[in-house]
């Protein structure tokens, strides 16, 4: 590394003074901070100095920095003076940041540097006709390809004195040159090529399309056979929607075991087995029957919700996505007598959705119970869960707690919301 001092005090300019485009570019960086914290914008502030100034940083210009943030200017000297993206001195049109740092320096940076003395002149000059300079500056993040170079804004990769000695002549010659490796290879990927995941297959698509066709064959599979856990809404899905499928169809889950003691369709203490307890294959309040019908209209509901929702603009709020497909719930100023039911006794609905349901005004069970389709397309939508509460029968589920009845969850029971 060299000693790095500003430039003598014959080259320096007299003066230095933003453009007006420059002065509103800086203000836009300054603003960007919090008051008290300008000294953030910097950094910004003396590389947009040292482009205006032609590709270096005159003393004036690192005062009319300071200036500008209110620093004083050592501080800001010091910056400039740290970092050798700031250039000290002028530099000729094509400037050479040549990496020095071990690993470039064991591949061959000497041999490189060699070069630019050779061509351009002592480190820190400009070449007699103007077009180069070169400093020589530590790691600049390339090691892998190394030994490199940074001349203006591109890196210059796998460089030996040959070819670094051609990219100096085209460049001279003001030919169009190719930035990267010179050898060839991709990013950072080893000499010679890749040698792992190098299958054909991983790339071709054929893998993607293997799977897709499963997806598209479970998808095909008549209601009845529907995977039994719940899946999740397209809007909340953290699980990948299967291509090409209009985006409402779902990674399909493994069945149910089929031993389980079958109870009587309809009895609702039956029908009570929590849905995300291992083996149930049908929420709260319905029978299987029941449940393949609530998953059908629950699918057909997701992908008509997905399309309707569509042509809203990207930024539309979770109130006009509901406005767009359902119709808001009636709800109510507060609980009747002061006192909600405890909605968590519906499997589904945790502390948090308990929470979200009385912000609309829903407290108790027979509110949910006469829910009409477009509210409860209203409701899944604002949620941002369309097709859940179908899954998850809160309806049927609300019918039964309304009516005094049991849905296997024990009051005051928490269940986690899932979204
Ligand atoms: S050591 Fe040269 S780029 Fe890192």
């Amino acid at each position: 590394m060299s000693v790095r001092r500003l430039a003598a005090e014959f080259i320096q300019p007299k003066d230095f003074a933003f453009t007006a485009e420059n002065t509103d570019w800086a203000k836009g960086q300054i603003a960007k901070y919090p008051p008290g914290r300008q000294a953030s914008a910097v950094i910004p502030l003396l590389w947009k100095a040292q482009e205006q100034a032609g590709g270096w940083t005159p003393r004036r210009a690192i005062e009319e920095v300071a200036a500008m943030l209110d620093m004083p200017f050592i501080r800001v000297m010091e910056i400039a003076t740290f970092y050798t993206m700031f250039n000290l001195a002028p530099v000729g049109r094509y400037h050479v940041q040549l990496c020095g740092t071990v690993p470039c320096h064991v591949c061959g940076a000497l041999d490189l540097k060699k070069v630019c003395e050779e061509r351009i002149g002592p480190q820190s000059t400009v070449s007699a006709d103007g077009k180069f300079s070169w400093i020589e500056v530590e790691c600049l993040g390339a090691c892998c390809n190394a030994p490199m170079v940074q001349i203006g804004y591109d890196y210059y990769e796998d460089l030996t004195p040959e070819n670094f000695g051609k990219l100096l002549d085209d460049l001279a010659a003001g030919r169009p040159v190719k930035t990267g490796s010179r050898t060839g290879r991709t990013c950072s990927e080893p000499q010679g090529g890749g040698t792992t995941l190098t299958e054909a297959s991983l790339f071709d698509g054929s893998q993607i399309g293997a799977w897709k066709k499963r997806f598209a064959e479970e998808a095909a599979k008549p209601a009845v056979d529907a995977p039994a856990a719940p899946a999740p809404a397209p809007a909340a899905s953290s699980g990948p929607a299967v291509p090409g499928a209009g985006g409402s169809v779902h990674v399909p889950q493994p069945p149910a075991p089929k031993d389980l003691p079958v109870a009587p369709a309809g009895s609702p203490i039956a029908n009570a087995v929590p849905a995300d307890e291992p083996g149930a294959d049908h929420a709260p309040g319905e029978s299987s029957g029941e449940h393949a019908e609530s998953e059908a209209v629950a699918r057909r509901e997701e992908a008509e919700i997905a399309e309707k929702l569509k042509a809203l603009p990207k930024d539309a709020t979770a109130l006009d996505k509901a406005n767009a497909v359902g119709a808001k719930p009636k709800g109510l100023e507060a609980a009747r007598e002061g006192t909600a039911d405890n909605l968590q006794r519906i499997k589904g609905v945790g502390k948090v959705n308990e929470a979200r349901l009385h912000d609309l005004g829903i407290f108790h069970f027979d509110q949910i119970a006469h829910w009409s389709r477009a509210e409860i397309r209203w409701v899944g939508t604002y949620l941002s869960f369309p097709g859940r509460i179908d899954r998850e029968n809160w309806v049927g589920q609300a019918k039964i707690l309304a009516a005094g009845g049991d849905v296997g969850k024990k009051p005051g029971e928490s269940h986690p919301d899932r979204h």
